[in-house]
């Protein structure tokens, strides 16, 4: 289902790092209702008449009055410099209402051990997870194992230690410095390697409470963190991950698709039942935006699952698929930015919330 976008009035802007900045919303004018935390807030932007879309995930806890995004400047890239240095406060931005099945949803009565595993703004939609389940869900325990560059690149250093203090056992903080300027660090200096983290969660495990683990970064970390845990028996269904780009694909083990003729597709969106001829080396997302329709999308690289849909006849192929688990795959879901049809006609729906 395509969710309107909104138009929200930026009310304040922190500068959290050199280079992130969190933007602040009227929680009111972006969600009536509540949201999940992890989920993520779909920008659209208009640069050099083009436009664009980003997920950013929202760090503020879904109890606070303001909702809030975080935007680290990524080298060269298009949005995130143009949100840095062309919005002010009191400009208009169109969102989306927020999105994303990343989520912690807090649970009073539940025993939990959650272990966050972070690097750089990855720390953002774990920002509003552990605010949600250290105030609701007060007999389980958070470990955040939050890997960055420096001192000064920590993304929110001091609510952190603010928590880590006002929830005093129930939140354990392991900052990961992989170059420590000034030599003063006391913490762990070293890159967040899949030994180090297995080491921190070996330390703190506790077999009376039942594990889940988060993953949020880039790509190729995710990746290395997942194939480690599952390598190590850990249930997949308690890996939950959030991929802020796609790893790099290795193009010798990248699928080939097949890329003759087309395919008839019978795409049901927001009700309307549309057919569309989706050229065999063309996706079904690329086919519908080019036929002018408002289907959903922000990553464009099987990361965010915006434009999710579920294939109901058919087959197809799909290049890249981070945002959704083998079952979902297995159930017939979708990501229409990935999928290259690969029978003859294929039938799918976005109408599955
Ligand atoms: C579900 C989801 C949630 C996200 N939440 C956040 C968030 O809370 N805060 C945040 O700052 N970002 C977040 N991101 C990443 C964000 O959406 C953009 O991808 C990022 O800001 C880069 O966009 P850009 O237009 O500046 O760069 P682009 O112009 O798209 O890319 C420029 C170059 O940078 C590389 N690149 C793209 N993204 C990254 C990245 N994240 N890290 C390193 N290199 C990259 C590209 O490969 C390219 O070479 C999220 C992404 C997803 C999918
Ligand atoms: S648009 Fe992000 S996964 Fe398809």
């Amino acid at each position: 289902m395509s969710k309107p976008f909104i138009e929200a009035k930026l009310v304040r802007i922190q500068q959290n790092t050199e280079d992130a900045i969190s933007l602040f919303f009227d929680k009111q004018q972006i969600v009536p209702t509540d949201f999940k935390s992890g989920q993520y807030l779909n920008f659209s932007v208009s640069i050099n008449e083009q436009e664009e879309r980003r997920a950013y995930s929202i760090f503020t806890a879904p109890f606070d009055k303001e909702i809030g995004v975080t935007v680290k400047r990524v080298e060269n890239g298009l949005v995130s410099n143009f949100l840095h240095d062309q919005i002010e406060v009191g400009n208009i931005l169109s969102l989306s209402p927020p999105e994303g099945r990343f989520v912690l949803i807090p649970d009073g009565d539940k025993r939990r051990q959650h272990f966050f595993i972070a690097a750089g703004s990855g720390i953002t939609p774990i920002m509003s997870m552990i605010q949600a389940a250290l105030e609701l869900e007060p007999q389980s325990e958070c470990i955040l194992i939050y890997g960055n560059k420096d001192e000064k690149s920590i993304i929110f250093k001091e609510e952190l230690l603010k928590l880590s203090q006002k929830y005093a056992g129930q939140l354990k903080i392991y900052h990961i410095l992989s170059r420590s300027s000034q030599g003063s660090w006391k913490g762990i200096k070293s890159r967040l390697t899949a030994d180090l983290v297995d080491e921190l969660v070996q330390e703190n495990m506790n077999e009376r409470l039942t594990q889940e683990y988060y993953l949020c970064g880039p790509g190729e970390l995710i990746e290395l963190f997942d194939g480690h845990f599952r390598a190590n028996g850990i249930d997949t269904k308690k890996i939950h991950k959030e991929y802020f780009s796609s790893p790099k694909l290795d193009s010798a083990t990248a699928k080939k698709e097949i890329t003759d003729g087309s395919s008839i597709a019978e795409v049901i969106l927001d009700g309307e039942t549309i057919q569309v001829e989706v050229p065999k080396d063309k996706t079904v997302l690329d086919t519908l935006i080019d036929s002018k329709y408002e289907a959903p999308y922000s990553c464009m690289s099987g990361s965010c699952s915006t434009c999710i849909a579920k294939l109901t006849k058919g087959k197809v192929e799909m290049e890249q698929c981070y945002a959704l688990d083998e079952d979902e795959v297995e159930e017939g879901f979708i990501l229409t930015c990935q999928a290259k049809p690969i029978t003859d006609s294929i039938s799918l729906t976005y109408d599955i919330d």
